[in-house]
């Protein structure tokens, strides 16, 4: 049966649209996705479409692995598993941060098992097959005499380091736009010499969610009143409102924003720090956006009252209150930079409806525990706010799972996560080479709900 999307004029119309992607498949999805609406159900719950996640975003386009300083030392690795891929992520003996794949070119092994650690070479534990951090196979037993070591290095991934953030890309060819965010976040995030830094804490959660449901979350403060009592002592419940939608409510909070945001101008000013927006969340592979913006309270970190959770600023600063500086960049990652501790968020899908969210705690080299900063103080805030922000994302996906769900409209402040999701789409038709439905088509309710469609 052809059914006539809302909007046609003529069944011609609905017979061209109907030839090229058949009604309840992927393609017709991606090709149909309605704007301003959450995404349909299959997309947060379908096996199928999560392992097209994966092909067109987590093995195309650039992700987060960790920061330099998880790897502070020649011979440091870490693992980072994406789908079925593996990825060695270390530094070699010139300092250089490497990345291979963690399959032996013997027979096939996974080289390392353990998450992180340190090694002088990567040795194979089947048949001991020895390669440098380099990824050159230096010692491979007795072999024919035509045998060259050469060919058999490891296989190496795109690595790109950002101001002491290590991204990765397991595409053959890698989106070259990293070269333009690179240029233009660096002058913000490189005051706080993240090369500097050392892990004061490491927080694995996961997230019974869909990844792009993290993503979303994370792309909007609507649910921060209600939602996270720890983080609103300090992070400004209008974030995301332009100044005519802020409701009266929260005028007050607006007033002190507003405050807040003179001092951290000045300050920003004498530190040489950016603070102006950059927003590029979609219409490119490397979707991202940065801002420094004021914190509430003392306005010096994320903690109770706003005062410093370590008393050893980072870079050169010479005072703490530098707000935040808050950078997210898709499909895996966010990050906040504030002036005596850095938090960095990386993200990986385990299943469809299953998200890693990998939360470090960087502070300043020489910072001690128990004299500088303290574990709980520095944690609590965003300790507090992942478990809140994995309930929310869980709840969301048990809903979505219902077959009563239907996409709901996004509200204007949350205009970041409709950026996202157009984001998201553009790289599942970029992927399969899929076109945009007309937009009257996309109006279309799902078959049997034509009357919840406004
Ligand atoms: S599979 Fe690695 S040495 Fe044989
Ligand atoms: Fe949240």
């Amino acid at each position: 049966m052809t059914t006539i999307p809302r909007g046609s004029t003529s069944a011609q119309d609905a017979t061209t649209l109907a030839t090229e992607y058949t009604r309840g498949t992927w393609e017709h999805a991606v090709a149909h996705r309605r704007p301003g609406y959450s995404l349909e159900a299959p997309f947060y719950t379908d096996p199928d479409y999560y392992q097209k996640d994966l092909e067109a975003v987590f093995q195309k386009t650039w992700i987060f692995a960790a920061s330099v300083a998880e790897i502070p030392e020649p011979g440091d690795y870490i693992t980072l598993d994406v789908g079925r891929a593996s990825v060695i992520i270390i530094r070699d003996d010139d300092e250089q941060v490497r990345a291979h794949h963690n399959v032996c070119r013997h027979r096939g092994a996974r080289l390392l098992t353990d998450t992180t650690g340190s090694v002088g070479n990567i040795v194979c534990g089947y048949h001991q097959w020895t390669y440098s951090p380099e990824g050159d196979l230096i010692h491979a037993g007795v072999q024919a005499p035509d045998f060259n070591p050469a060919c058999f290095s490891l296989l190496s991934v795109h690595v790109k380091v950002i101001a002491g953030l290590i991204f990765l890309c397991l595409a053959k060819d890698a989106p070259d736009d990293i070269d333009d965010v690179a240029d233009r976040i660096s002058p913000y995030i490189a005051p706080h010499a993240l090369e500097r830094t050392k892990v004061a804490f490491q927080e694995d959660l996961v997230e019974h969610a869909n990844w792009k449901l993290v993503m979303e979350n994370n792309r909007e403060c609507y649910h921060c009143e209600a939602g996270h009592p720890e983080l609103t002592c300090t992070f400004f419940p209008t974030y995301g409102y332009k100044v005519e939608e802020i409701p009266k409510r929260l005028l007050p909070a607006h007033d002190r924003y507003l405050a807040a945001e003179q001092l951290l101008s000045v300050n920003a000013d004498r530190n040489g720090l950016l603070t102006e927006a950059i927003e590029e969340l979609s219409g490119r592979p490397t979707g991202f956006r940065i801002q420094r913006e004021a914190l509430d309270g003392a306005g010096e970190s994320y903690t109770k009252d706003g005062a410093s959770a370590s008393k050893r600023l980072l870079g050169s600063f010479d005072t703490p209150v530098l707000g935040r500086l808050s950078l997210h960049v898709q499909p895996n990652t966010w990050f906040h930079f504030l002036g005596d501790h850095v938090v960095t968020f990386t993200l990986v899908p385990l299943g469809v409806d299953r998200t890693l969210v990998r939360t470090t705690w960087l502070v300043h080299e020489d910072a001690v525990e128990g004299v500088d900063y303290d574990l709980p103080t520095l944690t609590e805030v965003w300790h507090m706010t992942n478990a809140q922000d994995a309930e929310l994302c869980a709840r969301a996906q048990v809903g979505i799972s219902s077959p009563a769900y239907l996409p709901g409209p996004y509200a204007p402040h949350e205009y970041q996560v409709e950026e996202f999701v157009t984001w998201y789409i553009e790289r599942l038709r970029e992927h399969a080479g899929i076109e945009a439905a007309p937009a009257a088509s996309t109006l279309a309710a799902p078959a049997g709900t034509e009357e919840a469609a406004p």
